[in-house]
This record gives C-alpha cells, sequence and structure tokens, in this order.
C-alpha cells in the first residue's frame, strides 16, 4: 500500500458513502473515476431535469453535496481532501479533481462522517421543540467555511407565501407534474422518491411539500401542525455562477450531516427557487435584497411518535465509478425518462 494515496478500498468506501448524498428527486447526477493520485466527480450527463430543473442549479447543489460528503467521508476514514473545482475548463462535466493527504480524523470529523448512513430527508411534521441557536450558530458556521452565508428566516410567512406560490405555480404546469410523477411514488427502484418516504398533503403543514406520486408515509400519531417549531434556514451565495451554486451543495451538505449529528431531523427544499418570481420574493423578503438564494432547509425536533425513516435506495458504487479514460467499468444505468 502505497502510504502517500489511500488503497482502492478505502476510496470505494468513501464514495459508497458519497452516494448516500442527497440530490434532487434521488436523480443521483454524478459519476466518480479513480485514479492513481486522484478521484474525480462528473456530472452525469444522461440525468436531465427539464421541467424541475431548467437551468441546472439542483443538478449543480446534487453534485456539491456529493463532493462534501465525499470529503466528510475522507476525513472520517483519516484522509485530508484538496479539491480542485472545475479543474478542466474544456469539459464542464468535470466537477472537481480530489487530492488527498493522510491526518488523523477529528472526534468532529469522525462525527460528521457518522451522520451520513442515519440522515434522512424527512418531509413530515416536526415536533414543538424549538431548535437551540447555538445549533444554527454551529450549522452557520459550517456553511460559511463553504464560502455560504445561512439566514435564518424570521419572518417565516414570506418563506411560507413563496412555498405556497411555487407549488400553485407549478400545479398548472403539466410537463412539470408529469416529471413529478415519473420521479416519485418509486417502488424498488434504485433512484426516484420512494412512496414510502412522502406523506399526503392534508393541507395542515406550515410548509407544504412537493406533491409527490402515490404518497404513503403516515404523519407521526399526536403531533399539531401548528405547533411545528421547525426552523428555515436559506443558504445563499454572494454570486450565481456555476462554482458558487456548487458551493451552496457543498454547504448544503456540511450543514445537513451537521444537524443529523445533533440528532435533528432535515429537508430540502428548493420549489421556490426553480421558479423566478417565487425566487425573487425571497430575495427582496428574505435575504433584504443582498445575495443569491440557492437552497432552503427546514430543520427541526421529530416528534418522539415519528417512525424512523427507511433510507431511499441508491444505485451501488461498481456502477456509478468508471475507468479514469470515461470508459464504463460498472453496469452503467440506463435513465430513460
Ligand atoms: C438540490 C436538492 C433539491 C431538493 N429539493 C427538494 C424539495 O423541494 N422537496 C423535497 O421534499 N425534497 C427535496 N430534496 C430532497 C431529495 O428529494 C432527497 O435528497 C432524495 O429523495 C433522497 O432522499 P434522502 O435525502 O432521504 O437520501 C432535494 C434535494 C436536493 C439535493
Amino acid at each position: 500500500m502505497d502510504a502517500e494515496f489511500p488503497d482502492e478500498g478505502t476510496i470505494r468506501a468513501a464514495i459508497a458513502l458519497a452516494l448516500r448524498a442527497p440530490s434532487v428527486h434521488n436523480s443521483q447526477p454524478w459519476r466518480w473515476r479513480m485514479g492513481d493520485r486522484t478521484v474525480h466527480l462528473y456530472i452525469d450527463p444522461k440525468v436531465v431535469l427539464h421541467h424541475t430543473d431548467p437551468d441546472g442549479r439542483d443538478l449543480m447543489l446534487s453534485c456539491g453535496t456529493a463532493l462534501n460528503h465525499f470529503k466528510v467521508a475522507m476525513a472520517g476514514l483519516g484522509w485530508r481532501a484538496r479539491t480542485h473545482r472545475f479543474p478542466n475548463p474544456a469539459d464542464p462535466e468535470h466537477i472537481a479533481a480530489i487530492e488527498l493527504d493522510r491526518h488523523v480524523a477529528s472526534e468532529q470529523d469522525i462525527a460528521m462522517a457518522g451522520a451520513i448512513p442515519r440522515r434522512r430527508t424527512d418531509r413530515r411534521h416536526y415536533s414543538s421543540w424549538p431548535v437551540p441557536i447555538g445549533h444554527i450558530a454551529l450549522m452557520a458556521s459550517r456553511a460559511a467555511q463553504e464560502g455560504v452565508v445561512l439566514y435564518r428566516a424570521e419572518a417565516l410567512t414570506h418563506l411560507e407565501r413563496a412555498v405556497a406560490a411555487a407549488a400553485a405555480e407549478h400545479a398548472k404546469d403539466s410537463d412539470y407534474q408529469t416529471e413529478l410523477r415519473v420521479w416519485s411514488g418509486r417502488r424498488g427502484s434504485l433512484d426516484g422518491v420512494p412512496a414510502t418516504n412522502t406523506s399526503a398533503p392534508d393541507g395542515t403543514s406550515r410548509m407544504p411539500s412537493r406533491t409527490f406520486a402515490n404518497p404513503l408515509l403516515q404523519q407521526p400519531r399526536g403531533v399539531q401542525p401548528s405547533e411545528d417549531a421547525a426552523e428555515l434556514l436559506v443558504l445563499a451565495t454572494p454570486s450565481d455562477d456555476t462554482i458558487s451554486r456548487l458551493r451552496a451543495g457543498e454547504a448544503t451538505s456540511a450543514v445537513l450531516l451537521t444537524a443529523t449529528s445533533l440528532g435533528l431531523a432535515t429537508c430540502p427544499l428548493t420549489e421556490p427557487l426553480e421558479l423566478p418570481d417565487t425566487r425573487a420574493a425571497i430575495v427582496s423578503e428574505v435575504l433584504g435584497d443582498s445575495g443569491f438564494p440557492q437552497m432552503i432547509l427546514r430543520i427541526g425536533w421529530a416528534p418522539s411518535t415519528a417512525e424512523p425513516l427507511a433510507a431511499s435506495p441508491r444505485h451501488g458504487v461498481t456502477e456509478m465509478i468508471d475507468s479514469l479514460d470515461g470508459a464504463v467499468t460498472g453496469r452503467r444505468r440506463e435513465v430513460v425518462r
């Protein structure tokens, strides 16, 4: 074994953890390649959500969550990642080249890596227990390390209005609805949103979720939705270029894993950021006209009556790693939508 570079088993273990990263509609729009001295992350060009994500923001955020998950996993395994984002200007699908140096995993590294398999997108009502301000400050500092500002939405009504307006706009868009139906309500599929992880809208939620197909998840017993004390956190960047979106995805991962390590439940929400009008409303009403909102995170305590959520499925690690020259080595998934 080369002591200056992790062996293949270690890298595969970290990629397996990176595959647990959240992605829009669980589309997993990434590919990995292993070199002798570097690990590479690419966009999977076959995965495109034309009607949900016309400008590719959610795709770039999703690749950012995978990149951060990989770095967190490697740090927990005793390797520090040095990341070169978009290392090849001629290839916009080449998201990152990652070099690795030995380091001693800290308690924080291990806690963050340990949160990866436990994190879930929990779309149910949360309890009435408030999220301590110190927890929010910690999440903000982890986002700041990625160059991203975390705003705590104080006037929730503005955001709630934007979420509801986006849902109403999308309800009139038959192409969006068809795409959402294709990508959700899944059973036994390795991608898409499983039916078991979404709940039917009951008109009581403070934040209406996307209207996923065939929702089967029950709300926890004995919970008053009106008492749901979830915090809404907005991640924003100073500019809106591709690298800012990638960094916002990295910050999303860092905040979600921090929250999970603290025992909090989390749910990403991007529907109001996918439409120009509701996004503009969030810029003026929530961010005070400064910065570009990239992600909304609903964070709170799951009620004690909430059943554990099943992990949503993923494609396997062998399938998601190509050889360095880009030849497909695993059984490459066919994405036909
Ligand atoms: C960029 C991005 C946007 C997302 N948008 C939403 C959303 O608007 N509503 C929602 O319920 N989940 C959203 N999610 C969560 C994904 O649906 C979820 O990560 C995926 O289904 C996998 O499930 P898991 O997070 O439990 O592993 C989003 C995730 C990402 C990374």
